[in-house]
């Protein structure tokens, strides 16, 4: 079972009767869905509930919201996590592996950086991003190693510290995002590192894009898909095909959720609502006319002037 691993050593090492619930994402990511959970959670499939789901899949994995709602309040055998993102799964590998040595090497980012003043703190940012790019073209991401270690402790400092947490590459792939202003971000959350790592002791995790994890699910599998969405601008405004994940992928990803659907696995998927900006824009209507279309209100846009004011949605689409 997911998250009964043999933890016994670590558990001794931090006793903490608690350590296994109420582990959170250990990282803030763009499109991250804990505050979507309480209104998911009702949507999640009733198999899931009676425990008849052998295996969860969350192929566009980010921060790992729901996997962690899902395998602390429900039973799964096994967890298939991956996403395209090498430093994003890097991460995870250490957190499930090395735990102990990344909060080591957080700890020391931490106290190092809360003593510094502000433009002290804008020099160490940009020295540890400028390391952690020029490192890039010299990691594996293959094979693990120790070396990963440093990197991770890197991933998440820079996530703690950058501008609202956003991950943002430049077209060499070099993280760019500047340098946050918190007054004492909290870099090294140990509690949660640990409970994360426990819960992911047997879960397998890779780098992959979704369509290569599409011939390891099989019918008794849940599957839960939170691609990036689709833009939410008007249809004239908006060149597609200048995203990475453009319309192109949108219906790829539709014609695997239609296979998986005859296969008889149950599936939900996430996305923008661009019909709720822009009522003639159908197209995942279209896409997914065969399922059911849940709109649930989009958090992280009720307060944003530019895009709309509190009414903009998302879709969920399920097979259930
Ligand atoms: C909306 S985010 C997922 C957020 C996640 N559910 C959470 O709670 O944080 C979309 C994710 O898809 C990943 N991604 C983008 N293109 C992909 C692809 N072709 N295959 C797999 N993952 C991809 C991104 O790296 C990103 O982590």
């Amino acid at each position: 079972m997911i998250g009964d691993s043999n933890t016994a050593e670590r558990i001794d090492e931090y006793p903490d009767p608690d350590l296994r619930v109420h582990a959170k994402p250990f990282l803030k990511w763009a499109g991250g869905k804990r505050k979507l959970i309480p209104r998911l959670k009702t949507i999640y499939p009733d198999e899931l509930k009676t425990r008849r789901i052998a295996n969860y899949f969350e192929p566009f994995l980010g921060s790992g919201a729901i996997f962690l709602d899902i395998v602390q309040n429900y039973s799964v055998s096994n967890a298939f996590l991956s996403d395209v993102n090498e430093d994003l799964i890097l991460t995870y590998q250490v957190v499930q592996k090395d735990v102990f040595k990344l909060i080591d090497r957080l700890m020391k980012y931490e106290s190092s950086f809360l003593r510094l003043n502000r433009e002290e703190r804008n020099i160490y940012f940009y020295g540890l991003r400028w390391k952690f790019n020029s490192r890039r073209p010299h990691i594996d991401f293959k094979n693990y190693s120790e070396r990963w270690i440093v990197r991770a402790a890197q991933n998440i400092f820079i996530n703690k510290t950058c501008f609202n947490g956003l991950y943002r590459v430049n077209s060499k792939g070099d993280f760019n995002s500047a340098v946050g202003d918190y007054k004492n971000p909290r870099i090294c959350d140990a509690d949660n590192l640990i409970r994360v790592s426990n819960i992911l002791a047997n879960a397998d995790i890779r780098v992959a894009s979704f369509q290569e994890m599409a011939d390891k699910i099989s019918a008794e599998d849940f599957v839960y898909f939170d691609p990036p969405y689709r833009p939410l601008k008007s249809s004239s405004f908006v060149s597609y095909s200048a995203t990475k994940f453009g319309d192109r992928e949108q219906i790829k990803l539709s014609k695997i959720f239609h296979s998986l659907d005859n296969l008889g696995t149950k599936l939900m998927l996430s996305n923008s609502d661009p019909a709720s900006v822009n009522p003639g824009d159908d197209f995942f209507d279209r896409l997914y006319s065969r399922f059911n279309i849940r709109r649930i209100p989009a958090p992280r846009f009720i307060n944003s002037k530019a895009e709309c004011r509190g009414c903009v949605s998302e879709i969920v689409v399920t097979n259930y």
